[in-house]
């Protein structure tokens, strides 16, 4: 079903519109429609799928100053890596807006909180998020397109296994990187096993 018709989807896309850019609109969107595409395959309902997709990014788009400050009113704990680099926050941010604006589940909260990094024990629509905003078919990198293709091959946990080896991989490239991407790998890894 496409993500527009689903529940509270108009809402949400309203409320997208006044804050991110259109590159970033449509990254929501294809992050909702891919994750409902295999929603169902890891015992995800589909108007949670499209609300955890649309709504990941609410504060993108936000400044560091800005970011930092709402995580601050918010009484979010603020680690030493998210100080360094407030873009860390918007997760988290994002989630405690969307709980008082919208009324999110728990679920599609844990999965906004945590779809930057994923952390140890996250749920399947958590997992689900972390893999779409990594795969999206509008993602360009050659390793979205790899991701895409461990799906469709060899099933869901091969392929989340897969993005969270390359979060870690993409992370250390980085500046700072946040401790949450090894610990989240590392997790699935025994998970698995
Ligand atoms: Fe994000
Ligand atoms: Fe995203």
């Amino acid at each position: 079903m496409p993500v527009a018709r689903a529940a509270c989807a108009r809402l949400y896309l309203a409320r997208l519109r006044e804050v991110l850019p259109e590159k970033r609109l449509s990254h929501c969107i294809f992050t909702a429609e891919y994750l409902s595409s295999y929603a169902e395959s890891i015992g995800v309902e589909h108007d949670e799928a499209v609300a955890a997709g649309l709504l990941h990014d609410l504060c993108r788009d936000m400044g560091k100053s800005d970011l930092l400050a709402a995580a601050r009113a918010l009484r979010l704990p603020v680690s030493d890596e998210a100080l360094k680099k407030p873009v860390l926050l918007h997760g988290p941010v994002a989630a405690e807006r969307c709980r008082s604006e919208f009324g999110i589940s728990d679920d599609v909260y844990e999965a906004i909180y945590w779809h930057t990094t994923g952390c140890p024990g996250l749920g399947p629509l958590g997992q689900g998020l972390c893999f779409a905003d990594f795969a999206e078919p509008m993602r360009k990198f050659p390793e979205a397109a790899e991701a895409r293709d461990i799906l469709r091959k060899s099933g869901f946990a091969a392929a989340m296994l897969y993005v969270a080896e390359k979060e870690v991989e993409f992370s250390k490239k980085h500046e700072v990187a946040d401790p949450n991407s090894m610990a989240f790998y590392l997790w699935l890894k025994r998970e698995k096993a």
